[in-house]
């Protein structure tokens, strides 16, 4: 530990992202990204935002964007004001922290849940408690009944793929009007029903989403939150006190050509769902117990076999999953929805190293 450092430095423990390493023919299961590429037009608008004009500052308020985003959800009503973007999901996330959710009683979001959340509350001070998910591993509305300074959750819930429905967010909504109530979204797209559809009924709503999973654009660094414009305004508010342009122009051009390609969003969610509920019956057939996934991964135990021990023995065959030692889930593997290819290699290998343990 450098004397150097400050002391807000010294007492950090940042997260630790999956990793990312470059072995030709690696299998690669870890961190969910999505198997199909970004939609073609996303590729034709960078190219031709590869110019000149790259010697410009872009737009600090990326207006291109929100108006696309807001389009997108035009049947919920959102206005392009109720749109706020920045340099990847974490990045609004981490400025929704430090905007919405800092304030004297406790930040509440479940045990089980993403592990940057805890990390954000560290950096900015925020005092937190987590809440015990149920023994079925699902966010119960109603053990959040507590005086809180705001509620945070993916949903589904991340790493357990576990959806909770609408009407349950509504329910949490209307018990905690002067708390703000957090959505992380990220990976809404595989099976559930977006929060966006509440915003303009519940002021205290935001819903953050990113194009990092079912616009297959986790390279290109772009998320964004829907609510009230008077929680976007605190948002803008910390942007502006740290990074005016946290969208360059690639990235602007890209999420506005990937916002308006439905068709592509389409078909390739569709393709990550099919292929999900696939590997889970085959994956229960060579027993194991699989949570009932609405993400574009799935976790899985097996009541035979040690979770860590599997890992390694993917991770041997070069293929890789992710392995959380934590309380409660160190026994599972949160495995992403791969292409089908990727899945049968998965199922042959886990096929070959069940039948080796029990030789
Ligand atoms: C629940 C959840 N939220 C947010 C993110 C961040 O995604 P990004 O920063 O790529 O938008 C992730 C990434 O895996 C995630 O799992």
């Amino acid at each position: 530990m450098s004397r150097l450092w400050s002391a807000v430095v010294r007492r950090l423990t940042p997260y630790v992202p999956g990793e990312q390493p470059r072995l030709p023919g690696l299998v690669k299961l870890n961190t969910n990204e999505n198997p199909y590429g970004p939609s073609p037009r996303v590729l034709e608008a960078l190219r031709a935002e590869s110019a000149d004009t790259l010697r410009l500052y872009p737009d600090p308020n990326a207006e291109r964007l929100k108006v696309a985003i807001a389009g997108f959800f035009a049947a919920d009503r959102i206005l392009p004001g109720q749109v706020f973007v920045g340099n990847g999901s974490d990045e609004v996330l981490a400025h929704v922290f430090l905007a919405l959710l800092k304030h004297a009683r406790p930040l509440l979001f479940p045990d089980i849940s993403y592990s940057f959340y805890p990390v954000y509350c560290g950096l900015y001070d925020i005092e937190f408690v987590t809440v015990p998910l149920s023994d079925d591993y699902a966010i119960r509305v109603d053990d959040y009944g507590r005086p809180n300074g705001g509620i945070i959750f993916p949903n589904p819930n991340a790493p357990t793929g576990c959806l909770l429905p609408l009407a349950e967010i509504e329910r949490l909504l209307t018990a905690h009007p002067d708390s703000v109530v957090v959505i992380d979204e990220a990976y809404i797209d595989f099976g559930g029903e977006t929060a966006i559809a509440l915003v303009n009924q519940f002021a205290n709503l935001l819903v953050v989403q990113t194009l990092s999973k079912s616009r297959s654009l986790a390279g290109l660094r772009v998320g964004f939150a829907v609510g009230h414009a008077d929680l976007i305004e605190a948002l803008e508010r910390v942007k502006n006190s740290f990074n005016s342009y946290p969208l360059d122009r690639l990235a602007i051009a890209g999420a506005v050509a990937a916002m308006d390609d439905r068709e592509h969003f389409e078909t390739t969610r569709q393709a990550v769902m099919r292929s999900r509920d696939e590997l889970i019956s085959a994956m229960e057939n060579l027993g194991f117990s699989v949570l009932p996934s609405a993400a574009n991964f799935i976790f899985a135990r097996h009541p035979q076999h040690d979770a860590g021990t599997l890992a390694d023995a993917l991770r041997q065959r070069s293929i890789i999953v992710r392995h959380f030692r934590q309380p409660r889930v160190e026994q599972f593997l949160r495995i992403t929805i791969g292409n089908d290819t990727q899945c049968k290699t998965l199922l042959a290998a886990l096929r070959e190293i069940l039948a080796a343990a029990s030789a």
